[in-house]
């Protein structure tokens, strides 16, 4: 099967990664631990024990993996830093060794003619500011402004593209009410305490970064979710109690980013949907206006639709403020190694949501799939079904620009196979086979067809 859409001219080709998946070298050169490897030296919360202290051993193969981008065709890298690195207590002395890394990876890139993109935080908290309470802590909102002063200080001469957050909904949501990411808390009030305190982060660092890159375009990367009943994709026959869900769900996935971002409020309901837990003290005069600091563009990942339904006769709901009586229905088939729901429509939808919603041209920074790829006798790793969801998620981002939606690229996920969070290295994303016992890199039949589409798009 060919893929043969257009896309506009000047559209962007890229791969993502994050620090703490790939890079390993966890303890070298002054690189402090962060909330991620306690929670990954905690038994039972990865699958398999598995940590992030080798991962990928990107750190020391910077020059071989950018090699590999290149041969792939592309236009643009987007990578996180490890704020551990650069002020490895989080707040004070910078790590200059921590630096030089980056600096020399940004370099790379340049050399090699691909475009970086650089985002800040990809969920790997300094454990120093975790001992200090981490993102319930309301200070952390200038933590995080001196980390974005140092790093774009340094680096800013040549990054342009400069995202704050990674999918706030996870750092703040999954990981401080649902518990599966780190620091592993399950408090529904928590949850979104953090979520406050997040995007009041991001609205602090906006301006900062401003002032140390003249030339930056400043971003923010959301993971929407196109939120439907649990029946098949795109009927809409639900009943008011069901309505209800979907409204609570949005709001929670959604709504809850999206417009103190774009609107400087909360959603429609949102706070009285929650007041039994909170008086919502933790939202001070004019942070809703800090918030709301304007951007150049919004960073979209997604990967699946999510389906929700009231819950009925004393059933638990999702453990999330305001969701107490929303149950999450199965994703429909078919599904990939995640057990998410593949729908290129979903993916459509919540393109055009987001472009409508925030108003500024969208980077898809992340899409992709896992599967259990294995090395064949041939020695290479063939991968159909990536190749299939590929397909069909660029088909739906050529039919959302076809639609009116302004987006100006896609990044892959993953470059490389790499740890995949609290599921460990079992679920491979990658374009790029990794053999973690060698560091063997293998381009998979997904990455040639990705050079493919990249090589006949220009
Ligand atoms: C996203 C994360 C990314 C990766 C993919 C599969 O939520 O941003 O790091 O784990 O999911």
């Amino acid at each position: 099967m060919t893929f043969s859409r257009t896309f506009p001219d000047g559209f962007l080709w890229g791969t993502a990664t994050a620090s703490y998946q790939i890079e390993g070298a966890v303890a070298e050169d002054g690189r402090s631990p962060s909330i991620w490897d306690t929670f990954s030296h905690t038994p039972g919360t990865v699958t398999g024990g598995d940590t992030g202290d080798v991962a990928c051993d990107h750190y020391h193969r910077v020059d071989e993996d950018v090699a590999i981008m290149r041969s792939l065709g592309v236009d643009a890298y987007r990578f996180s830093i490890a704020w551990p690195r650069v002020i490895p207590t989080g707040t004070g002395a910078v790590n200059q060794a921590g630096i030089d890394f980056y600096s020399r990876l940004v370099d790379t890139l340049l050399e090699n003619g691909i475009r970086p993109f650089a985002t800040l935080y990809h969920w790997d908290l300094p454990q120093a500011l975790d001992d200090r309470g981490g993102w319930l802590n309301r200070d952390v909102a200038d933590w995080f402004a001196e980390y974005a002063a140092v790093t774009v200080g340094a680096l800013g001469d040549r990054v342009r593209n400069w995202t704050t957050l990674n999918e706030p909904w996870c750092s703040s949501l999954l990981s401080y009410s649902i518990g599966h990411h780190a620091p592993g808390h399950t408090d529904p009030l928590e949850g979104i305490v953090a979520a406050h305190h997040l995007m009041l982060a991001h609205g602090r660092a906006v301006p900062v970064i401003r002032e140390h890159c003249a030339a930056a375009e400043v971003s923010i990367t959301l993971n929407p979710t196109q939120v439907y009943g649990p029946e098949g994709t795109g009927e809409g026959v639900v009943d008011e109690a069901d309505a209800d869900a979907i409204r609570r769900a949005d709001n929670i996935f959604n709504g809850l980013f999206f417009d103190p971002i774009f609107r400087a409020a909360y959603p429609d309901g949102f706070l009285e949907d929650t007041a039994h837990l909170t008086d919502h003290g933790y939202i001070h005069d004019g942070d809703l206006g800090v918030m709301a600091a304007p951007l150049d563009n919004l960073g979209i990942n997604n990967y699946f639709p999510t389906r929700v339904r009231a819950a009925r006769d004393g059933e638990e709901g999702m453990p999330l403020a305001g969701c107490e009586g929303v149950v999450e229905s199965p994703p429909l088939p078919p599904h990939t190694a995640m057990g998410w729901e593949i729908s290129p429509k979903a993916h459509y939808d919540i393109l055009l949501r987001s472009a409508k919603d925030g108003g500024l041209p969208i980077y898809i920074t992340e899409n992709g799939s896992a599967w259990p790829d294995i090395v064949s006798p041939d020695g290479e790793v063939h991968d159909p079904q990536r190749i299939e969801y590929l397909h069909g998620h660029l088909g739906a981002v050529a039919d959302a620009i076809e639609d009116g939606a302004d987006i100006r690229g896609y990044f892959a996920w993953s470059l490389l196979d790499n740890f995949e969070w609290a599921h460990g290295y079992g679920k491979r994303f990658g374009l790029v086979y990794v053999d973690y016992a060698t560091q063997q890199r293998i381009v998979k039949d997904s990455g040639r067809e990705y050079a493919r589409i990249v090589a006949s798009s220009r």
